[in-house]
């Protein structure tokens, strides 16, 4: 079986994570501080705090901002539960939008969905495609927007305006006008969960960007604090000499990353742009190349003038079929030992939030993108003779459905 997305495992990483299993340092330490500083200079923003997940990350930011009950959130109706789940930590209100036919949200339908409550925008980078930033952060600036918008606490005060939080979970070392995932708004979270193009097994980075007044090192300062249950020193500053007394400033959290974890990230970071997303760009061009030739592939956008993607997901859709054959293309390609996935199944549709109210009637191409969908597999050490199965698999099982 060609499985879907089996992490980058080389003697490098395994010798990397040995090291500091036998350094007597494992958790939050010196190469969790080494990777924060590689990222934001591979980004390109202003400060990176690395923690033990994604969701973890978009949750703290949340919780900093201030949102809770009678708040409100608008992220797109098509993306992982994470999303959707953290807002609902915080006692306020996920809104769904549509999103457009490259999967992404629609600033349109943002637009629409902003109502005095709304304190942050959560777009997704799905499949690793940026957003239309420009769009979006000229919205949260427009006059009449930002007149409407009322703050509540200190940093709602000082931003004056809607919070832009991306979900970049998919999307590192993707390009929006030549500006780096990370860079682009307020706040960017990535995901460094098992699955994804850069893996720490689970892990997750908090990239900071605020404009003035905020100052984002003092702010890399206080959220380490908030991230670490309040204590005003980490466990490696607490073990110095002289240095064991600390204080607790607030109730803070456990979102801390591990010397283990970050050790894997160091190794990957610093061959990511000239090794990882190579190898991830040839396999999306092959996938192109050959879907291309067929009527019924209708093969995404990865690549335009202004954006560039990071080649996390491959999302395959099937012209003119329903849900249920394009289920049925899936247990033929299954059938043929490929791995595929489908990305996503739009949040209204799961039972937790439809029995919330939600529902995916209101967000109709969120259903066609999921109904028409395949994601394939893209992983590094997948080889051409694997890629040539997976374009037969594919086609053979779409011939087959056709044929019943
Ligand atoms: C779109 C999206 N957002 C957030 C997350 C959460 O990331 P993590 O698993 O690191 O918490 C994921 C993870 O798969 C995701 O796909």
């Amino acid at each position: 079986m060609i499985p879907f997305s089996p992490p980058r495992v080389d003697q490098k990483i395994i010798d990397e994570v040995v090291d500091t299993l036998k350094s007597g340092w494992i958790t939050t330490g010196p190469k969790t501080k080494k990777l924060e500083v590689l990222l934001s200079d591979y980004c390109g923003h202003k400060s990176t705090l690395c923690v033990n997940s994604g969701s973890g990350g978009l949750e703290l930011m949340l919780m900093w901002y201030g949102v809770g009950p009678g708040d409100e959130v608008i992220i797109p109706a098509y993306t992982y539960t994470a999303t959707a789940n953290v807002i609902m930590h915080t006692g306020a209100k996920p809104i769904f939008v549509d999103v457009k036919d490259d999967f992404n949200i629609d600033v349109d339908e943002i637009r629409a969905a902003i109502t005095p409550n709304t304190k942050v925008i959560m777009p997704v980078d799905i499949g690793g495609f940026p957003c239309d930033y420009d769009e979006i952060n000229a919205l949260v600036r427009d006059k009449d927007i930002q007149a409407m918008f009322e703050p509540k606490g200190k940093e709602q005060n000082a931003l004056g305006r809607i919070l832009i939080l991306s979900d970049a979970a998919h999307s590192l070392g993707a390009e929006y006008k030549g500006a780096k995932s990370g860079s682009l708004t307020d706040v960017t979270v990535f995901s460094f969960h098992a699955v994804k193009n850069l893996t720490t097994s689970e892990g997750g980075a908090i990239c900071l960007n605020l404009p003035k007044p905020f100052v984002n090192d003092e702010l890399y300062k206080s959220l380490n604090i908030k991230s670490l249950h309040g204590q005003s020193k980490d466990a490696l500053a607490k073990s110095q000499i002289g240095n064991w007394r600390y204080d607790v400033l607030e109730a803070g959290y456990k979102y801390n990353m591990t010397d283990i974890a970050a050790a894997m990230g160091l190794v990957e970071i610093q061959r990511y742009e000239s090794d990882m997303l190579v190898k991830r760009k040839y396999i999306f061009d092959r996938y192109a190349v050959a879907f291309s030739k067929y009527k019924w592939a209708w093969v995404p956008t990865y690549e335009t003038e202004d954006k560039k993607s990071s080649y996390h997901v491959f999302m395959l859709r099937i012209h003119g079929i329903s849900e249920v054959r394009r289920d049925q293309v899936i247990d033929g390609i299954f059938k043929r030992e490929v791995s595929v996935n489908v990305h996503f199944i739009p949040l209204p549709m799961m039972s937790f939030y439809s029995k919330l109210g939600y529902s995916i009637g209101d967000t109709p191409n969120a259903f066609i993108n999921y109904s028409h969908e395949i994601s394939l597999p893209v992983y590094y050490d997948l080889t051409d003779k694997q890629i040539d199965t997976v374009i037969k698999a594919v086609v053979d099982s779409v011939m087959e459905m056709h044929e019943k």
